[in-house]
């Protein structure tokens, strides 16, 4: 049995991220059934980019939503990256390489904690990272922190189902379990994708995260369903 990896500890969760960054796309795709790319696509599309803007992709891993994001702010804009694991920013800078028009940076670095000047950002987008910080309400804090007054983000992520839906959370169950662990294990890397439903466990629920959002400053914060709710989006405006 695997020694289970401890969602919170920011040292486990990088070390985590380097190691299944080369497997990372592909069985993003496989476990998504290539939806993962629709559900991103909904997450920008809140964010309303456009030329000249100054956009930031939180917790951005090999770079997806940034690279597309950097196509929508040429000319003039640019696009920054920021992950705390040094392996999938790797594999993002080198697909920036093939396209090097695009206006995108990446830097290793804590989300929660940027090190950015207040209100540099136009926009932000943060997918499948909130869940991953130690603390989401301090990342949260700092994602308004970053936006100028109006500017939009967009938080995706599990959802964790709410107490009265039972349906949902057993769906999510069935699929954590029963297919995302053995495909994850003929990768070598069960432990590292069981991780995933011990981070939802933690996570607070789409109300929760509404809350949050309004006590870091956001004047709006709605928290969408996707998927039949097993995703959530939550689109905020600073
Ligand atoms: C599930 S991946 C998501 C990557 C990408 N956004 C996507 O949707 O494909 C989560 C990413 O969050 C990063 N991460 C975890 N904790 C972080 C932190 N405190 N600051 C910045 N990145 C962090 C991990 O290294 C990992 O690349």
């Amino acid at each position: 049995m695997p020694v289970p990896i401890q969602p919170g500890d920011p040292e486990q969760v990088r070390d985590l991220f380097d190691r299944i960054a080369p497997a990372y796309d592909n069985l993003n795709d496989l476990l998504s059934l290539g939806l993962h790319r629709l559900w991103k696509r909904q997450a920008m599309a809140w964010l309303d980019p456009r030329p000249g803007q100054r956009l930031l992709d939180l917790c951005c891993g090999t770079g997806d939503l940034a690279l597309v994001l950097a196509e929508k702010v040429r000319p003039g804009g640019l696009v920054l990256g920021i992950d705390a694991a040094a392996a999938p920013l790797e594999r993002a800078r080198e697909r920036a390489r093939r396209q090097p028009w695009l206006p995108v940076e990446f830097r290793q670095g804590d989300a929660a904690a940027t090190e950015l000047a207040a209100g540099w950002a136009d926009a932000a987008v943060m997918a499948y990272g909130l869940r991953n910080l130690p603390d989401p309400a301090a990342g949260l804090q700092e994602l308004r922190r970053l936006l100028r007054s109006g500017g939009r983000a967009a938080v995706l992520d599990f959802n964790r189902p709410a107490d009265h839906q039972g349906a949902t959370a057993a769906f999510q169950r069935f699929y954590l379990r029963r297919l995302v662990v053995p495909l994850a294990r003929r990768a070598g890397l069960e432990a590292q994708y069981a991780y995933l439903e011990r981070s939802l466990g933690r996570f607070p629920t789409g109300s929760e995260q509404e809350a949050l959002a309004a006590a870091a400053g956001f004047t709006q914060a709605r928290h969408r369903l996707l998927a039949g709710g097993q995703m959530g989006l939550l689109q905020l405006v600073a």
